[in-house]
């Protein structure tokens, strides 16, 4: 096989070519400003959002998200792989691929080639799982228990359900034949590993569904039992290919199946969304057993301009559907539709498609009510609108809402909306100040991955983090975010001044965002003349590439001057979220109980501690 293709070809090359240049030749361009722009060649559009930078050599699609660097383009218009966009464009300079020896000597492998065997694996997996629903011995109760919920053997086919037989070590023996299929089987969290190192598979006697990316990689599976065991489904965990907050079950097979979508509905279940194909309904696709996050919004509004929410009648279905409402704000650009539908009790749309059939269900999405009516509704609920107090108070409701949603028409509609609703006027609700949205936390169900193996099997607890402790992480992540990624759109936009950064002080933050910081400045400290469209290479095709695509395209984040001080802010104020935090805990936590009631020395503890908040405050309010 050929060698690796040196990186510093490839830095070389990205320096050569335009991209603007390289673009023109396939789409023509057209100057607007500094920049160029199109309409895009990766989404159907009537005006063009697609723009190509010269200055820092990348292009970015406002429409669909699509992004990256001159290789990018090459490989997603025409088509290719990596190695052929390098061959074409070095072609068009008259220069020649280099390659390296491959030998214990040779550098690490790019994140796309080192994904590669985990890819296979799962793929394997999926083809075992798949073999076993035709063939084990065991299999016809999955058959049958698939048949009673009305599946046929054409739906089970297009998504790939399979079976993961009773027993131990069915996958085990199946695709474990090294230590080296054992530690990737471990990798892409189909095995379990107990305290007393123990594997065995992570998926017995369950229904196995694959769970596709968009690209139709098969990244992690979901398994239901055939009965009333508990939990009813599992998934996989985490894993480097595999991040629930961004995956969409169904969306490839949606996909698969309409030349176009004209709208998305977001369901909760697996059986939900191959109930609704079943039914002729192709377009559904589900969280994997998370709440809608606004990377996954980001994503269904490239492919679609209409996004239909599907949630129970209930208590739990409102308070989804609030924080469904608030990951999709940001994603409101004008063109963009969200409706919430609430379904009768007791129902979902499995049972509901089967029970009234697909137009019935046809309807009530078109009956859905559109977000406006819904942010009214929630904001309003239980105000009294014929008040002025009522209205005041809507107004502090709805205000920090509408504040996410992005520059456009629509978002001035909404403030006239409320201010019609309200009896202010628009400029009389702009001075009004409400703090920021405050998510509510995510309820944390009781879904252990995995229960514990029964006595006889070989005792272990698993490796993945109750779905509890996610949760909590993940809130606590949440503060990181913003920083984390203004940091990172800075870095994009001006390389250079990771020079100014020491990414020690991350290395105790958990989260994708903040690794992705770090990693982009130990890359630009070993690599400084790296300039945005290498480092966009860098990342090319995996998540944290997609991330990046989306910072380097939001030139608004950046100030006109004062880089390199908003950027050390930024760092600084970072650096303190740990401290800040645990701080806060802490005061909270003695709050809480009765201060006489305390020791002298807790008194003592108190004091320090709210002088020392007292310092980091001040020391933060000067660094603005
Ligand atoms: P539901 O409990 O609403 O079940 O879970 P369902 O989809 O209607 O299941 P059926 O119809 O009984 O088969 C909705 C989704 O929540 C996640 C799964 O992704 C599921 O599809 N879930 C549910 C889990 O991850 N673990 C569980 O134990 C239950
Ligand atoms: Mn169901």
């Amino acid at each position: 096989m050929a060698g690796r293709i040196p990186q510093q070809f490839l830095d070389d090359l990205l320096d050569r070519i335009d991209i603007v240049e390289v673009i023109d030749r396939r789409v023509k361009l057209k100057k607007t400003g500094k920049n160029y722009s199109a309409r895009c060649p990766f989404h159907e559009e009537k005006t063009p959002s697609f723009t190509v930078n010269p200055d820092k050599q990348f292009y970015y699609c406002f429409g669909c998200g699509a992004g990256g660097n001159a290789l990018g383009f090459v490989m997603d218009y025409e088509n290719i792989d990596f190695p052929r966009a390098v061959d074409v464009l070095a072609g068009s300079l008259g220069l020649e691929v280099p390659r390296e020896q491959s030998g214990p000597g040779a550098p690490p492998p790019r994140r796309e080639e080192a994904y590669k065997p985990l890819y296979a694996i799962l793929e394997e997996a999926a083809t075992f799982y798949r073999r076993q629903l035709r063939e084990h011995a065991g299999a016809p109760r999955a058959v049958d228990y698939l048949k009673s919920r009305g599946l046929t053997g054409e739906i089970a086919k297009q998504f790939d359900l399979g079976f993961a037989p009773p027993g131990w070590d069915n996958l085990l023996q199946a695709l474990g034949g090294d230590e080296r299929q054992r530690k990737l089987l471990l990798d892409a969290g189909l095995l379990v590993e107990n305290d007393a190192g123990r594997t065995y598979d992570r998926f017995r006697d369950r229904v196995i569904f694959p769970i596709r990316d968009q690209r139709g990689r098969i990244i992690a599976f979901g398994g239901r039992v055939l009965g009333d065991d508990k939990p009813k489904y599992l998934n996989s965990p985490e894993t480097p290919v595999f991040a629930k907050g961004r995956e969409l079950y169904g969306l490839y097979q949606a996909r698969q199946a309409n030349r176009r979508l004209e709208r998305v509905v977001v369901v909760e279940g697996y059986m939900d969304v191959i109930a609704l194909a079943q039914h002729g309904i192709t377009c559904a696709t589900a969280t994997l057993g998370t709440a809608t996050s606004p990377i996954h919004l980001e994503r269904l509004f490239r492919q679609t301009s209409e996004v239909v929410f599907c949630f129970d009648g209930d208590d739990a279905g409102r308070k989804a559907a609030l924080r469904a409402l608030e990951s999709t704000l940001p994603s409101m650009q004008d063109g963009r539709q969200a409706r919430f539908l609430f379904l009768p009790e007791g129902e979902d749309p499995d049972t509901l498609v089967r029970e009234q059939g697909p137009e019935h269900f046809q309807q009530l999405m078109r009956e859905a009510a559109p977000l406006e009516r819904f942010l009214f509704e929630a904001a309003g609920e239980g105000l009294d609108t014929a008040t002025m107090e009522g209205r005041a108070r809507l107004s502090k409701q709805a205000l920090p809402y509408l504040r996410q949603l992005p520059d456009g028409v629509f978002r001035q509609l909404m403030f006239r909306a409320l201010a019609e609703r309200t009896g202010l006027s628009v400029a009389e609700l702009m001075q009004i100040e409400t703090p920021p949205l405050r998510r509510p936390p995510e309820p944390a169900p009781e879904r252990p991955d995995s229960p514990a193996p029964p006595v006889a099997g070989p005792a272990a607890t698993d490796r993945a983090a109750h779905p509890r402790q996610r949760h909590a992480s993940q809130a606590a992540r949440l503060g990181h975010s913003n920083l984390t990624q203004s940091a990172i759109a800075l870095l994009l936009h001006r390389p250079d001044i990771a020079r100014l950064a020491d990414p020690g002080p991350l290395e105790h933050f958990e989260g994708e965002d903040i690794s992705l910081l770090r990693e982009l400045l130990q890359l630009l400290q070993r690599r400084p003349e790296s300039n945005t469209a290498m480092l966009l290479g860098h990342w090319y095709g995996t998540p944290q590439g997609e991330l990046l695509n989306r910072l380097a395209g939001l030139e608004r984040l950046i100030p006109h001057e004062g880089i390199e001080q908003q950027f050390l802010d930024t760092m600084a104020a970072l650096e303190q979220l740990p401290e800040r935090s645990k701080l806060r805990d802490q005061v909270d936590k003695l709050r809480t109980t009765n201060y006489a009631e305390l020791s002298d020395a807790d008194k003592q503890r108190i004091r320090e501690l709210i002088r020392h908040k007292q310092r980091l405050d001040e020391a933060r309010k000067k660094g603005r």
